[in-house]
């Protein structure tokens, strides 16, 4: 299959890049800007992408690239496109000279196409691109054309047919650059001459096919389910392939939402007929080593060990009786995989809460057949394989789960409440039909009782905060701006219907400085 490599510089929208080249129909995939050459060698691009990234080219130290990597290029006749810092990289090596600009131009400006080429190929000769760099290339290399300026930018796009390299001072990736992905489109198809076979039924077949090979005819797979969307489809898919020796282990960890036990169950025993779901009620053992806990790491530690201990027993005792499980199939998806250089620092902070690392002694092999796939590509084969509407829409949920929503220590009483606030929430939302425009909607147990009135009582109890956030990437999110009027009957209901709050507060904090979640 046809693939396109995106090298990473550390630009914020390396991932962007990607999934756009992915929905073009041509898979794409990311290596860091200082990889070895044999791994690019190895992955056979039939076109390669240089992102942008946020350093200058000509600071010392500054990540680059050598001229061995054009000369790999032209020989093996591979198509090179830069994208901002990209575009300055192939300039610099190849002998044109990256200065600072005097006037900085960011944000959206008017793009003027010089003549015809490729690149540009059905754009007009002017069109709106979105800018986002401080340097700007004030000499070029010999054998390069210059095929587009803006008013303070002399060289903000060029090409070297013969040598196939192509620089866009833009960001053709993103929505504000409104023809963008044309461009895309011409680097891969028309330059590159990619064909589309990035398809996601072509994807499952072949992932179903690849997991009864792996797993052979008598070996079982053990799970992790947790309903939330990338192990449910994990599972459902190795369901397809081997059918009841996937065994799903479920554990409820009394931190879950309203019913979200029993609906996981419901959807997996009942609707998809799952024989092997083993459902374990772990809440006490939870809520016990939780109990008076203050520290939120603390808490996220103690949740981690405690699902490894729950889940390795219950491997262990299911051993005893199928000693063929030989598999841990996990629901990895590719951003878990792919750390881009602008991304790692946040990653690793949310990694340290994430993602469990299973013991080495459980002797399992692992397979993960989402690795190579974004959420949004995990969702449509999802909807491809049938998984209910409400696991594919669901917002995500945190591992730790309304532990992060409780401030200072848990205890059963706090997380009732905080269901039923959550509950009153989400109904309302979805009611109002906002839910699928939201990235996340929940509410926040706040530990803190302050005065109110009921009929003729003083009443002094706690503060319930509602959070719901619009969001594309996780990485930056901004507070929705509900209707007034939703949000007036969500409070109402919440003080009248859920004993133990008398207030309601609206968190208007974007992330970031803010993040989504309270700890
Ligand atoms: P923050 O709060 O960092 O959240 O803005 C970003 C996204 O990550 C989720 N999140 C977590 N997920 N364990 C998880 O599995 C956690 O401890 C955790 N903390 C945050 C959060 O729901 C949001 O989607």
């Amino acid at each position: 299959m046809d693939n396109v490599l995106i090298i990473d510089f550390g630009g914020q929208y390396t991932h962007l890049i990607t999934r756009r080249v992915r929905d073009l129909g041509v898979y794409a995939e990311i290596l860091p800007f200082d990889i070895n050459y044999k791994k690019i060698k190895e992955t056979k691009p039939k076109a390669i992408i240089l992102s942008g990234g946020p350093s200058s080219v000509y600071e010392d130290n500054s990540p680059n690239l050598s001229k061995d990597f054009f000369k790999f290029t032209f020989d093996n006749k591979i198509p090179v496109l830069g994208i901002c810092y990209g575009h300055h990289v192939i300039m610099q090596i190849l002998g044109g000279k990256v200065e600072q600009k005097q006037k900085k131009e960011y944000g959206k400006v008017n793009l003027k196409i010089l003549g015809e080429n490729l690149l540009f190929d059905t754009l007009g000769k002017e069109e709106i691109v979105w800018m986002s760099h401080g340097d700007q290339i004030t000499k070029m290399a010999n054998g390069f054309k210059i095929y587009a300026k803006t008013e303070t930018c002399p060289i903000a796009a060029y090409g070297n047919e013969e040598k196939m390299l192509f620089g866009v001072q833009f960001h053709p990736e993103v929505v504000n650059t409104p023809k963008g992905n044309i461009i895309l489109e011409n680097f891969i198809f028309k330059i590159a001459n990619c064909k589309k076979e990035w398809k996601m039924e072509n994807w499952i077949e072949q992932t179903i096919e690849n997991i009864i090979n792996e797993v052979g005819s008598d070996n079982r797979v053990i799970l992790g389910l947790s309903g939330g969307i990338d192990s449910s489809v994990t599972a459902i898919l190795i369901h397809k392939a081997i059918g009841d020796r996937l065994h799903s282990i479920f554990v409820n960890n009394g931190l879950l939402r309203k019913n979200e036990h029993i609906d996981v169950q419901n959807t997996f025993e009942s609707k998809l007929n799952f024989k092997n779901f083993h459902y374990v009620d772990a809440e006490n053992l939870f809520l016990e080593r939780l109990k008076d806990i203050e520290d939120p790491e603390e808490k996220r530690r103690i949740i981690g060990h405690s699902f490894i201990e729950v889940f390795e027993h219950k491997t262990i005792e299911l051993e005893k009786t199928y000693p063929d499980i030989k598999y841990l199939a996990q629901g990895t998806i590719y951003p878990d995989r792919v750390e881009t250089s602008a991304t790692s620092k946040a990653s690793a902070k949310i990694k340290s809460h994430h993602n469990l690392t299973l013991p080495d002694n459980m002797k399992l092999e692992i397979i993960e057949p989402l690795k190579d796939l974004y959420k949004d590509e995990v969702r449509r084969i999802g909807m491809k394989l049938g998984v209910p509407k409400e696991i594919i829409t669901r917002h995500p949920f945190p591992g730790p789960g309304l532990a992060v929503r409780i401030i200072g220590p848990i205890d059963k009483e706090k997380l009732e409440i905080l269901r039923d606030a959550d509950e009153i929430l989400i109904e309302e939302i979805k009611n109002a039909g906002v839910y699928e425009s939201l990235w996340q909607a929940f509410c926040v147990f706040l530990p803190l009782k302050t005065v109110g009135t009921m009929g003729d009582y003083r009443t002094y109890e706690y503060i319930c905060a509602i959070r719901a956030v619009e969001s594309l990437d996780v990485m930056t999110a901004n507070f929705a701006k509900l209707d007034m009027d939703l949000l007036e009957k969500i409070g109402t209901r919440i003080i009248n219907e859920v004993k133990g709050i008398n207030r309601v507060v609206y968190d208007i904090s974007n992330k970031p400085p803010s993040t989504i979640e309270y700890e």
